[in-house]
């Protein structure tokens, strides 16, 4: 006999870098486990140290950081996770990042500039990345810088049920804040109950990074609740303008769904008096008191995350998910 048969048994664990403690303990609530004991420390030059207290041997390891400012010191807080994750015979890691960082850097638009979001792949690949768990790509083809398995996850299951919920009745018109989303405001349509969609015409100057202009609305907004999507709100200028040009338009009111608050100044004011009815994000990011304001709601992701952990970890299907539609 050449072989000799092991303890079929698997171990999961789960490790959380400092960025977003609470959404790590929502899902480690929702596995049942608790995270793994760690130290964790910023020298005063501004490197960081990790070192687990507990052997991670021949383990499942899922190790969460949310992206949010400073966004490079978490990247390699994480990185360094892994590494060390890596170096203690961890049998399999995968790299869980709600908000995918670097994701609108995805292309060059001219000569000389950085594919920043393949960088990242690439640094998560060579510090021992066996997988990535990540949840709406700014670009659906990301997945593919990664060299081996992403699991894309969709909030717009979450972000529909709370709609369908509070807003079911009414006629909505399902809007995309630009020409490129018009897809997937389809098939959020489709999910409310097949409605119309629309989308604003909106241009942008490469040269003016964070300024958008939007100019009009393409479809039938007039008397309408309008419900915009998007997967991320930086500083709120995009849709800020969106709901500008739907009120202009006759919309009865407007709602803003988003997956990623990443609320850069000035998004917290401009959302506050843009005249949305509601505007709603789920946790992916940590999204702290004074950014929040009484038209706000933040939804949790961390069920979903936890439930595709638990379908890697027993080697199900993530796809299963989402109905067969991942
Ligand atoms: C654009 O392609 C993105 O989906 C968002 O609409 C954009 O990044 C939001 O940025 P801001 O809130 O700064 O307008």
């Amino acid at each position: 006999m050449s072989s000799k048969s092991g303890t079929p048994k698997k171990n999961l664990m789960l490790f959380a870098g400092r960025s977003h403690l609470e959404l790590a303990e929502e899902v480690a609530k929702c596995l049942n486990v608790t995270i793994t004991p760690q130290q964790a420390r910023t020298f005063a030059n501004g490197e960081i140290f990790v070192r687990f207290e507990e052997s991670v041997r021949g383990v499942d390891a899922f190790v969460i950081q949310s992206h949010c400012p400073p966004i490079n010191e978490w990247v390699m807080e994480q990185l360094i996770m892994v590494d060390a994750l890596k170096r203690a015979s961890a049998k399999r890691i995968t790299v869980i990042m709600p908000y995918y960082p670097y994701s609108r850097q995805d292309k060059k638009h001219k000569g000389r500039e950085p594919i920043s979001a393949r960088l990242i792949a690439d640094m998560f690949k060579v510090a021992g990345a066996d997988r990535i768990m990540t949840v709406d790509l700014h670009t659906a083809q990301i997945q593919g810088f990664f060299d081996g398995p992403v699991d894309h996850l969709f909030a717009q299951t979450v972000l529909c049920d709370y709609l369908q919920d509070h807003y079911g009745d009414q006629p909505i018109t399902v809007v995309s804040p630009d020409s490129g989303r018009v897809r997937l405001a389809e098939k959020w349509a489709q999910t409310l109950g097949n409605r119309p969609i629309a989308f604003i015409h909106k241009t942008r100057d490469p040269d003016r990074p964070n300024e958008a202009m939007a100019n009009r609305v393409v479809g039938d907004a007039k008397d309408r609740l309008c419900v915009i999507i998007d997967d991320m709100i930086d500083t709120g200028g995009t849709v800020a303008g969106a709901v500008q040009v739907l009120k202009e338009s006759g919309a009865s009111d407007v709602v803003v769904a988003a997956t990623h608050g990443v609320l850069s100044d000035p998004a917290t004011e401009r959302l506050s008096s843009c005249g949305a009815r509601e505007v709603i994000f789920t946790n992916t990011l940590p999204i702290p008191d004074e950014k929040r304001f009484p038209g706000m709601t933040v939804l949790s992701i961390a069920p979903l995350i936890a439930r595709a952990i638990e379908q890697v970890f027993e080697d199900g299907s993530v796809t299963s998910l989402f109905d067969g539609n991942a």
